[in-house]
């Protein structure tokens, strides 16, 4: 008896459990292991299901021209992600409601966006931000971000891009974090760390994709979609160094390249998305294409139809179709016909799970309501977007301390295509921001000098053409002020995707503009706003001052205006070198020696560019002195300290970065004449000395890395180089 009652017991407590199973499968248990979650959907999914998750569709509205496409009005239940265009969250809501409720297992879907700098809150380009030196802002802009693009219903975004560019015609190159790998990687890092905050499943956590693996900044001649000749070397010493250090740091996913290695498209390149990626890197997130990169396998010549490019593009590491629509018209027959594996699949599908499971969609799939005005440009936002902006600035050029203006500026002459722009002081990749939110030159200056100074205002030329109509009244404006404010630069659309140009030099209109001005003889600042360098060689003897303020966002105005009063006291320094002239390029900080150093010039220009990387001044002057090394030679395992004394010797207060470098003149492998390994930004005030210090940590500051991604460390001499001091030192076996 006693034992039937167990049995019956034990019998009760089964069909409970199973029956709670039945109600509540494991995926759906938010107190489950991800792992657990993942298996047990997968498990359960058929293959249509599993392939409608490698699709990513679009909804909304695509305002890339670049990505012209026909927006699915039929969105699929069952789809795996959607490149969500709108900003409304009642519709992306009412979508992912179609996914919950009309799927038969409720997968939630992924929708990404491209938020470059900012969703409606802009703030400077990439390239700018790198300028600031100050990754802990970074992240602070990037979780403003994450918030706003959250808020809109926005879990994913395409960002950051960390490709090392150094042909400024290429007009990605203001999306980057310019020329250096080290550069590239710490704020790379700082961006994710923003977006994806402590855990993916925070409130107002996004996930963040790095791109677009990889060596997309190689493009010939600048040239946007171009071929790339990369070498299995440059790969891994100057490409993969920031995408290694943004996977270690979490990012949820990557997106694969337009460009080729080595002859190999980055979309179909089984080495760099499987051998490396995902084996040596361990990354278990996903991976997508870029807009119609497996499309293009075949334009690239190694796919003879879309059928092939689908099994290339998958079979080497990409997860997730965007857009072309071949993983889904293609893989049924794939599987049927034994090309492509089910594991493989599987593989793919628990990867995209992952992502969704880690963000919390399965168990907050809806965005949380809230109203307009509390979500985008908050007080706060805003505060992080000017001291970006200000941070990022960087000012070229201060003859006989043109800058700040003094109080005996009665009349300023603000002049230029720029002046009184809104639109284009966003840059390229703007997201959702809106030109009625940005304060322009003229409104910053206006606000921040107040009514004793008077603005006046004309804009003498357009930013290209032949009109010189509105010369003679900006010349009469410059005469009766007492300074003349130059605005000059490039329009949003100059750079970005798809927008590259073959001289890095201004239209020839602003140049004559600026001659125009000379005949005042009044003091000429220039203030650029552009999305790469410039070349500067005729507009720079023209100039007293100059400042470069990039494509700085909303809070452009304001923050300029302060630097020009001399309530903000610049600090940034250029991310990038500026070539003289556009035939240097490519030239940048980190090149290696030349064979016959003391020959190969050029017969027509200076050899040395305009502006290194680095270069950027301040209202007060710094010196270094007592570079000093904790040990003169350390063994491999030995760490060495080196510091320098940095005075603040002007007679205010500053902000300087002290950037560090080494250098390896005789290794196995040619090295760059110098690599940026750290640097470290303080305020000093007024007369006060700081002492800045670098921990070299051999395996990690001097090791180099071979064409198969080996890291090797070698016993020999080093130098240290910080400003334009340079020490020696010694590391033994
Ligand atoms: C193409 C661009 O190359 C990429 O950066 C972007 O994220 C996608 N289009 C989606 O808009």
């Amino acid at each position: 008896m006693k034992r039937i009652s167990v049995l019956l017991v034990l019998l009760v407590l089964v069909l409970l459990s199973s029956s709670t199973k039945a109600i509540n499968p494991v995926y759906k248990d938010k107190n489950s292991p991800v792992e657990s979650r993942i298996k047990d959907l997968v498990s359960k999914m058929n293959l249509d299901e599993k392939i409608l998750q490698l699709n990513q569709y679009t909804a909304g509205q695509n305002t890339n021209i670049n990505n012209i496409g026909e927006a699915m009005k039929a969105i699929p239940a069952g789809i795996g992600s959607l490149i969500y265009f709108g900003a409304d969250p009642v519709f992306r809501n009412a979508i992912q409601k179609k996914a919950m409720e009309e799927s038969r297992l409720g997968i939630p879907i992924l929708f990404g966006y491209d938020v470059i700098h900012g969703f409606r809150t802009v703030y400077p380009i990439s390239l700018a931000q790198a300028c600031s030196w100050d990754p802990a802002l970074v992240t602070e802009a990037a979780a403003v971000a994450a918030k706003e693009s959250k808020l809109s219903g926005v879990d994913w975004t395409f960002s950051p891009m960390i490709d090392v560019a150094r042909d400024a015609r290429w007009g990605r190159v203001s999306e980057g974090y310019g020329e250096d790998p080290y550069t590239n990687a710490v704020f790379g890092v700082a961006t994710v760390k923003g977006y994806q905050g402590k855990k993916l499943s925070d409130q107002y956590s996004i996930a963040a994709c790095l791109k677009h693996f990889v060596g997309y900044g190689e493009s010939e001649g600048g040239r946007d979609y171009h071929y790339s000749d990369i070498s299995m070397q440059s790969l891994w010493e100057t490409y993969l160094p920031p995408y290694e250090a943004c996977v270690k740091a979490g990012a949820a996913t990557l997106m694969s390249s337009f460009n080729d290695i080595s002859g190999v498209p980055g979309s179909a390149n089984p080495y760099t998305l499987t051998e490396v990626l995902k084996k040596r890197w361990k990354h278990d997130g996903f991976v997508v294409s870029d807009w119609d990169a497996i499309n293009q396998l075949m334009a690239q010549g190694v796919a003879a139809d879309r059928k092939e490019a689908g099994y290339k593009a998958f079979m080497s590491g990409v997860e997730m179709d965007m857009t072309d629509n071949i993983y889904f018209q293609n893989f049924k027959a794939l599987i049927a016909e034994k090309k492509i594996p089910m594991s493989k699949i599987d593989d793919a599908v628990s990867r995209i799970l992952r992502v969704k499971f880690r963000l919390g969609l399965f168990d907050q799939p809806y965005t949380t309501i809230v109203d307009e005005s509390t979500r985008y440009l908050q007080a706060e936002s805003k505060t992080v977007a000017q001291k970006l902006a200000a941070e990022s600035m960087v000012l070229l050029k201060n003859n006989a301390k043109t800058l700040p203006l003094t109080k005996s500026v009665q009349q300023i002459a603000l002049i230029g295509p720029m002046a009184a722009d809104k639109a284009d002081l966003l840059g390229s990749w703007s997201a959702h921001g809106d030109e009625k939110d940005v304060e322009s030159i003229s409104e910053g200056l206006t606000t921040e000098f107040g009514s004793t100074t008077k603005i006046n205002v004309a804009k003498g030329c357009d930013f290209d053409g032949n009109d010189e109509s509105g010369f003679a009244e900006a010349l009469s404006i410059a005469q009766k002020s007492d300074v003349v404010l130059v605005c000059l630069g490039e329009k949003r659309g100059w750079s970005g995707e798809n927008a590259s140009r073959s001289t890095i030099a201004l239209p020839a209109i602003q140049e004559k503009l600026v001659l125009e001005l000379l005949k005042s003889k009044k003091a000429i600042v220039l203030i650029l706003s552009n999305g790469r360098p410039l070349e500067l060689i005729r507009l720079e003897p023209l100039a007293d001052a100059i400042i470069e303020i990039w494509q700085p966002g909303v809070a452009g105005g304001s923050a300029l205006a302060g630097i020009l009063s001399g309530r903000i006291n610049p600090s940034g320094k250029l991310s990038i070198t500026f070539p003289l002239t556009s035939g240097q390029i490519p030239i940048y900080y980190n090149m290696r020696q030349s064979a016959r150093p003391y020959s190969g010039k050029y017969q027509d220009i200076p050899t040395e560019p305009l502006y290194w990387l680095g270069h950027g001044l301040s209202y007060t002057t710094f010196t270094y002195s007592d570079l000093k090394l904790s040990a003169t030679k350390i063994k491999k395992t030995e760490k060495l300290t080196v510091e320098v004394e940095v005075s603040n010797t002007g007679d205010v207060n500053g902000t300087e970065t002290v950037l560090w470098y080494i250098a390896d003149p005789a290794c196995s492998i040619s090295r760059p004449m110098k690599e940026l390994k750290f640097f470290e930004k303080k305020e000093l005030a007024a007369g006060a000395k700081t002492t800045f210090k670098f921990e070299i940590d051999p395996t990690r500051d001097l090791s180099y890395v071979d064409a198969n991604g080996k890291r090797f460390l070698e016993a020999g001499d080093y130098f240290v180089i910080v400003n334009k001091q340079k020490v020696k030192f010694e590391v033994a076996e």
